[in-house]
């Protein structure tokens, strides 16, 4: 018997390719395109074995190899390390046709990819995510950046990558926190655009749910598989952010302004969890959501986020800080706050404008104890 073809290529547009599959680090090279001579591979100092296995295919394959080493999440997106990677490039010559490589997790890919789009105003990117949620999210779309004094994510480019490799088994090592919060991006995709991926997440909980929320849940690979193609999709048919862009930002204003408002104590994927159950209560609070129809797909919200171990209440007592973040998002327009609610399964709509009164009565839906957040 011959054995199953190891990889699944998703196009994004007529971009780039996202490949995924298991046991493929070695194949980075085919991403990368003609005319490469030096490479620059930036990883953090947590994946010592994993960079070095990127780093030896390259060589194999005849480039000159830098590595860069940065600090570890989000202590490297800051300015002075992307000074830092300019410097590198300098010293070592780097020309328009050649490339860097992110092998990390969002931060990481982030970092790498404003890098090269700041470059000689723009070197390819690969980007080997390894981290769920850099699958699934942070390395596919083209969105790079680091954060400043001020705020997250303040300074950035579009940059596409030339290409995207995701080895799932990569994912062993991950700590199961990043993996959980990496699933809520997973289940977001579900609610937005691709049903499917719910009953996925549903079968692997009910034949065991600790196998699950583990990089051993048996559907892992077609989940990253069907999360992707849902924001390769999105992003092809926008790439900046304009309106169907936006509904990757399902659960995320109110998750956002969680994550501020805890000065980024809570995981990315842990404050959109709450987030999707907050407008899933907003669109049953506004008529988008209603009948019994209605009140199932809200509860299946809390059903699957809650079988996967993710919050899904957030602390009492602290609406007029969430507000206020909420309308300062950099999303918003205007005052006006925007939301991407459902008016079914995988049928995304937006809500502008919502009174207070129905702000305020839909967080009341999901405010857990006062004390402390359900986390
Ligand atoms: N550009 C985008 O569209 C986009 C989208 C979503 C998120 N992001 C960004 O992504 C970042 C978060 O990404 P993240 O959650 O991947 O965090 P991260 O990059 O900080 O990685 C989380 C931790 O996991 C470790 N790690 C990574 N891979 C591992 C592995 N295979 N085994 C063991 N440990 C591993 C890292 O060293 C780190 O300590 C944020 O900065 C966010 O702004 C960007």
């Amino acid at each position: 018997m011959s054995a199953a073809p190891e990889t699944t290529t998703i196009a994004v547009g007529d971009d780039y390719d996202v490949v995924i599959g298991s046991g493929v680090l070695g194949r980075v090279a085919d991403l990368l395109g003609a005319d490469v001579e030096r490479v620059l591979v930036v990883h953090p100092p947590t994946l010592p074995a994993l960079s070095g296995a990127v780093s030896d295919a390259l060589r194999e394959r005849g480039y000159a190899v830098h590595l860069a080493e940065v600090p570890d999440a989000e202590a490297a997106k800051t300015t002075s390390v992307a000074a830092g990677l300019w410097a590198q490039l300098g010293q070592a010559g780097f020309t328009r046709t050649d490339a860097v490589v992110g092998v990390g997790g969002g931060t990481v890919t982030d970092l790498a990819g404003f890098v090269a789009a700041s470059w000689l105003r723009g070197v390819r990117v690969v980007q080997v995510p390894t981290t769920l949620l850099g699958m699934v999210d942070a390395a596919v779309g083209g969105k790079t950046g680091i954060n400043t004094a001020e705020g997250k994510n303040l300074v950035g480019a579009f940059h596409p990558p030339a290409g995207v490799l995701c080895d799932v088994d990569v994912l062993a090592t991950l700590p199961q926190a990043d993996l959980v919060a990496g699933l809520a991006e997973v289940v977001k995709c579900g609610f937005i655009a691709d049903p499917v991926i719910l009953d996925l997440v549903e079968s692997a909980v009910a034949d065991d749910p600790d196998r699950a929320r583990s990089a051993a849940n048996p559907h892992l690979r077609e989940l990253i598989e069907r999360a992707v193609r849902v924001k390769a999709d999105v992003v092809a048919a926008d790439l900046r952010e304009s309106s169907l862009r936006e509904i990757l930002n399902y659960g995320h204003t109110f998750g956002h302004a969680i994550e501020q408002v805890e000065h980024y104590s809570w995981r990315h994927g842990e404050a959109v969890g709450v987030g999707m159950v907050y407008v899933a209560e907003l669109a049953r609070l506004a008529g988008h959501l209603s009948g019994p129809e209605g009140d199932a797909l809200v509860d299946r919200h809390r059903s699957v986020l809650e079988s996967l171990g993710l919050p899904t209440t957030y602390a009492a007592g602290r609406w007029d800080e969430l507000l206020t973040t909420m309308r300062r998002d950099k999303k918003s327009r205007g005052s006006t706050l925007r939301f991407v609610v459902l008016d079914g399964l995988a049928r995304p709509t937006r809500l502008v404008g919502p009174s207070d009164e129905m702000l305020h009565a839909a967080y009341r839906l999901v405010a857990g104890p006062a004390s402390a957040a359900a986390h």
